[in-house]
């Protein structure tokens, strides 16, 4: 790395918060909290059975007010307000609010946020820290039980597709950090921003599914790794 212009995209994963005590969702098995990914993130699972993922999304909601972010998100937040060479992009694939709770700038959340919610009749979103109960109201439509997680289930399009390929093209360092590389379209970034010309950079516990794109590995928990490579990227 030299002193030249440099953009920077980071993308996270579960792996990043797992030092936070947010269950990564491969973790245990293959479950993601004891249920199968496809009955609890698929519009399938959710038809058949609303009341579990409700159910499964308001724990989820509820168990972000007993953790906190750790050093790997402060060092991620650090680099966005520190770095002076470029910009520091930072997309993740997860729906807590850990980096913008560790002073993130900017976070783009590909898979959705935990605290929005989604009206399935006028497509209003809200922030909501509630549980989503079966008679619960839209804000704006004022249509009741229509409201769902404002999550990407497989099967759904990834948000904000246009702006992550813009950032993608445009960086020299492409960072993933606590991803394992099995989910795409995300999975995929890091050939894109390869094609472009980034240098790319994973941070994780284990080569993921496409370690063998990255120029650099550094194998590692997140929350010694992550600040590491911040200090190296703001000393150069
Ligand atoms: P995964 O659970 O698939 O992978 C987490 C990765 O983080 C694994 O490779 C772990 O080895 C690594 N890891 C665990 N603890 C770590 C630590 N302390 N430090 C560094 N790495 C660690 O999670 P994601 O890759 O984020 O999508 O999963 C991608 C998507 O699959 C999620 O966004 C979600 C899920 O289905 C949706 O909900 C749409």
């Amino acid at each position: 790395m030299n002193s030249t212009r440099s953009n920077i995209v980071i993308l996270t994963g579960a792996g990043v918060s797992a030092e936070s005590g947010v269950a990564t969702f491969r973790g245990a098995g293959g479950l993601w909290e004891g249920h199968l990914i496809e009955d609890v993130a698929s519009p399938e699972g959710f038809a058949r059975d609303p009341a579990l993922v409700q159910k499964f999304y308001n724990l989820r909601r509820a168990a972000l007010r007993t953790v906190e972010p750790n050093a790997a998100h402060r060092a991620i937040a650090r680099l966005q307000r520190e770095y002076q060479r470029g910009r520091v992009t930072l997309v993740t694939q997860n729906v807590d609010d850990l980096h913008e709770r560790s002073g993130s700038p900017q976070v783009i959340h590909v898979h959705g946020e935990l605290l929005k919610i989604r009206c399935t009749r006028c497509h209003a979103v809200h922030h909501w820290t509630e549980d989503i109960t079966p008679n619960l109201a839209c804000a704006s439509c004022q249509t009741a039980g229509r409201l769902r997680p404002d999550i990407v289930w497989f099967g759904e399009m990834p948000y904000h597709m246009d702006a992550i390929y813009d950032e993608l093209a445009a960086a020299q360092v492409f960072i993933a950090i606590g991803t394992s590389g099995k989910v795409y379209p995300a999975a995929g970034f890091v050939i894109e921003a390869a094609r472009c010309g980034a240098r790319t950079i994973e941070c994780n516990l284990e080569p993921s599914d496409v370690s063998s794109v990255f120029d650099e590995h550094r194998i590692g928990p997140a929350g010694v790794i992550a600040p590491a490579l911040v200090d190296q990227l703001l000393r150069v």
